[in-house]
């Protein structure tokens, strides 16, 4: 079956899922316009959960996307915690702050508790990030006649996810913004660009494959179709879209042209791309002192809020692509119909 049919889609465009940037209106822009818009839930709540896919629902029968993260959820050594926190003091004392003891987890993986909550709605598409989950909660989605979808980075992470049993597979370049979904290695040099790894999917792989990374235009979908890919799944090109939660802050650091992107562990402890900013520069992209993931957000948010409450983006994670050609202030219903122009 074709992948437009799978997804029940007129146009080849999925929404990239992006948390903390938009909520269920986007996605509602988007799939009202014929491509598939995507709800991201790896920042929220369970009750949050509920309410994004309950305000979409009331607004439209469309099929959208709900996104989760699946990482393996690690006990953190103290030791580990107290390393990254020496390391940012030198910023405690230069914001006046004293670092707080919480770790909370920022970013709970798929449950069987959040699989309780969804199944009612029974949505039509799921796409995870960083992996699958464990077997049999995979098997009790796809028996609600969900479409499931995961992202690769590499052509032996893709072999891996059909072998699962995914429907589809994401090809995540190295071009794209926000989090790596690597999860078979974390060895940064084991990732290609969007074109490269779209290629060499579509032929190993018999399930389709939708392009991710760097797609901005109607010339670039053009081109990942040509490679092979039956869909492309495209994010940064809607941060400044109208229906975007985008924060100020983060549009204004994207729209600033001499802004560089780097792959970087310091936000969450996993590699994300986004704008360099101080934090980054002054500790390097890769720090070996980040604890893993989600916990190295927990330490380094406090210096976050107060840098934006002086207008600065100096601890802010401005994950953005390389591709920013596509970024416009419109609405999303314009910017699908400009990236399908031709195909
Ligand atoms: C701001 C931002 C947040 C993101 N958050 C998520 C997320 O929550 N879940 C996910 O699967 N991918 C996330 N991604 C990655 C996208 O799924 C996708 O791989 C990427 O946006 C494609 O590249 P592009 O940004 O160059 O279009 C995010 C990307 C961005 C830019």
């Amino acid at each position: 079956m074709s992948l437009q049919r799978l997804l029940n889609i007129d146009v080849p465009i999925v929404q990239a899922p992006m948390a903390g940037v938009q909520n269920w209106e986007l996605a509602l822009a988007v799939s009202d316009s014929g491509a598939l818009g995507s709800i991201p839930c790896g920042m929220l709540s369970p009750d949050q959960i509920v309410s994004e896919i309950v305000e979409f629902r009331k607004h439209s029968s469309r099929p959208f996307n709900l996104n989760f993260f699946c990482h393996d959820m690690p006990t953190v050594e103290q030791q580990a915690l107290d390393r990254w926190s020496a390391c940012l003091q030198p910023y405690y004392n230069e914001l006046g702050l004293v670092p707080n003891s919480t770790n909370a987890a920022t970013r709970l993986p798929f449950s069987h508790e959040i699989a309780d909550l969804i199944e009612p709605y029974a949505p039509a598409v799921i796409s995870f990030h960083f992996g699958l989950p464990e077997p049999e909660l995979l098997n009790r989605v796809k028996g609600w006649g969900s479409t499931i979808l995961s992202s690769a980075t590499t052509v032996a992470e893709g072999l891996w996810l059909e072998e699962q049993g995914v429907e589809a597979v994401i090809a995540q370049g190295a071009e794209a913004g926000g989090h790596r979904g690597m999860f078979l290695s974390s060895d940064l040099s084991t990732q290609v660009g969007t074109f490269a790894l779209v290629s060499q999917l579509s032929e190993c792989l018999s399930v389709p494959v939708i392009a991710a990374g760097g797609i901005a235009t109607a010339k670039d979908v053009k081109a990942a179709l040509a490679l092979g890919a039956e869909a492309v799944q495209v994010g940064t090109s809607f941060l400044l879209c109208d229906e975007a939660k985008t924060s100020s802050i983060h549009k204004q650091a994207l729209m600033d042209s001499d802004a560089t992107t780097a792959v970087t562990n310091i936000f969450s402890g996993r590699p994300a791309r986004g704008i360099r900013n101080r934090v980054m520069q002054e500790l390097g992209d890769m720090v070996e002192e980040a604890p893993v993931f989600p916990f190295a957000t927990s330490a380094i948010a406090p210096l976050r809020a107060a840098a934006e409450s002086q207008g600065k983006d100096d601890f802010t994670p401005l994950w953005v692509g390389q591709n920013r050609n596509g970024c416009k202030a419109e609405s999303a219903s314009q910017l699908i119909k400009e990236l399908q122009e031709g195909i």
